[in-house]
């Protein structure tokens, strides 16, 4: 089935593309990535994809500067990680925010950790409230939330600092339909808004082709990219495109190649 291939980014600059090329990285006896290069469009949704273990949080990891490569290089529209900002959402929000600090006082740390004023931090924190339309009370600890809610904080956290990418590794795959339905259309309404490059790691095929611009689909280890799937459905997108005869297409061929890869031995 033909695809189209990536197309390059009309909405913004390339500033917040990122090139990966060359990247190797292996723990203790076998490789998981050897010889791997990727470009991610800026101001672009991109999901990754792969199968259990294939190392797509190891990757997203590299990317975002949390663990080292052995070797390859990660640019940023041309800069190194140190000159652009990033946000990062992790899988499991449980262990993600700080306990002592009261959900807003969450979302503020990033900023009030590096010494803005406490008036900028509660006008950012206003401004985050009212893009995402948060309903609860943010006076709360995190133990007095539920798990949609953790994770909707750490997602408002994670962009405090008005990061040009953000990075999500399977944000989703803790929560409850319900809360996964409505973060989703907050995440894509705060794209919209802002074009913050998005990379996130998705388990879900059928989020992952809702969400994104380019679906990534890797390979087992030692990992390699099996195809990059474009789909260029205009935003919002809303459920109905899940009937859609493109989206359709799409899902099932990325569970086709998906599946092939899965079984090749
Ligand atoms: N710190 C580590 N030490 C040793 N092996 C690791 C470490 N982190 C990840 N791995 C191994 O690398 C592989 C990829 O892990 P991971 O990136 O978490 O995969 P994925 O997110 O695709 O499920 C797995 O086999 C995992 O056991
Ligand atoms: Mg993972």
């Amino acid at each position: 089935m033909p695809v189209s291939k990536a197309a390059p980014s009309m909405k913004k600059p390339q500033e917040a593309s990122i090139s990966i090329t060359g990247l190797a990285k292996r723990f203790e006896k076998s490789p998981l990535y050897q010889n791997f290069s990727l470009e991610i469009p800026g101001g672009q949704i991109t999901c990754i994809f792969g199968p259990n273990g294939c190392g797509k949080s190891t990757l997203l990891n590299m990317i975002a500067g949390l663990i080292p490569l052995d070797s390859g290089q990660v640019r940023f529209g041309g800069r190194a990680l140190k000159d652009i900002k990033i946000g990062y959402v992790f899988q499991n929000y449980r262990d993600a925010l700080f306990p002592w600090l009261r959900a807003i006082d969450n979302i503020k740390y990033p900023l009030s950790s590096t010494g803005v004023s406490s008036r900028q931090c509660r006008l950012r924190a206003e401004e985050l409230i009212h893009q995402f339309d948060v309903g609860f009370d943010l006076n709360r600890y995190p133990y007095e939330l539920s798990g949609g809610q953790q994770q909707l904080v750490s997602i408002m956290r994670s962009l405090a600092t008005k990061p040009k990418i953000l990075f999500l590794d399977e944000p989703f795959s803790a929560l409850d339909y319900e809360s996964t339905l409505s973060i989703r259309d907050k995440l894509q309404d705060v794209f919209i808004s802002t074009g913050v490059t998005i990379v996130m790691v998705s388990h879900d095929l059928e989020e992952a082709v809702y969400l994104a611009d380019n679906i990534v689909l890797l390979t087992k280890r030692p990992t390699q990219i099996a195809e990059v799937i474009t789909f260029n459905a205009g935003r919002p997108r809303t459920p109905n495109i899940l009937s859609d005869p493109e989206f359709v297409r799409l899902k099932a061929y990325s569970l086709d190649v998906f599946r092939r890869e899965a079984n090749r031995s």
